[in-house]
């Protein structure tokens, strides 16, 4: 590709696992680079992550985040394409929606519609799918939109609710789905977004 490299910035609230794994997937990619990862929380597993992968990162606090003084034009000097939200619980404020229209993926670890919305994340969602005794979990990754868990679906996976399973365990066959799909998914999903607007920018013919 003789194009300049798609550009992704990484928020993430927690542990760091899914940005881990997505850093690992594109670190020889010459097509796609993470630029930047941003956190909301100082001692954010995610920050040593960016930290040994030699990538910036940035703190946000909620007023620099809502109410938008330098954030955007901070990811604008840093071309960031598309942005990845790997467990970044904060919802995304309007302008940010509306400057990457199209372009902010968020993974769910549930089968949405089911099990979304304000304060479902992490274990909380765990929890909600064991006490509806579903017999079928999974992933959604989707874009995301002005209302929580709620954009476009562009991919789910599933994987089975065993008899006896607890929040961790459920979280972990979560995760395991998670590490093997998300990268790819993001991959497909950039790279495609890419080719359709090179097609649209072309003349008539
Ligand atoms: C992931 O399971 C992700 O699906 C979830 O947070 C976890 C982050 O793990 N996101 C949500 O619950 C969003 N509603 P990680 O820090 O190890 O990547």
């Amino acid at each position: 590709m003789s194009q300049k490299p798609i550009k992704l910035a990484i928020f993430a609230s927690g542990k760091g696992s899914n940005a881990q794994k997505i850093i690992t997937h594109f670190r020889w990619n010459p097509d796609i680079k993470v630029v930047l990862v941003v956190s909301n929380k100082s001692d954010a597993g995610v920050l040593d992550i960016a930290a040994n992968a030699g990538i910036p990162s940035l703190i946000i606090d909620k007023e620099r985040f809502f109410k938008n003084d330098a954030f955007l034009p901070y990811l604008a000097q840093n071309e960031v394409d598309f942005i990845i939200l790997a467990g970044f619980l904060w919802k995304i404020p309007e302008n940010l929606i509306s400057a990457f229209p199209g372009k902010i993926l968020n993974i769910h670890p549930a089968l949405l519609p089911k099990f979304g919305g304000k304060g479902m994340y992490g274990h909380h969602v765990h929890e909600a799918v064991l006490a509806a005794g579903e017999k079928e979990s999974g992933i959604t990754i989707h874009l995301v939109d002005e209302q929580y868990d709620h954009g476009k679906t562009i991919a789910q996976f599933t994987c089975p609710v065993l008899a006896g399973d607890t929040a961790d365990s459920l979280a972990e066959r979560i995760h395991k789905l998670e590490h093997a799909h998300f990268p790819e998914v993001i991959e497909e999903f950039v790279t495609g977004s890419r080719e359709q607007e090179a097609g649209g920018r072309r003349s008539p013919e």
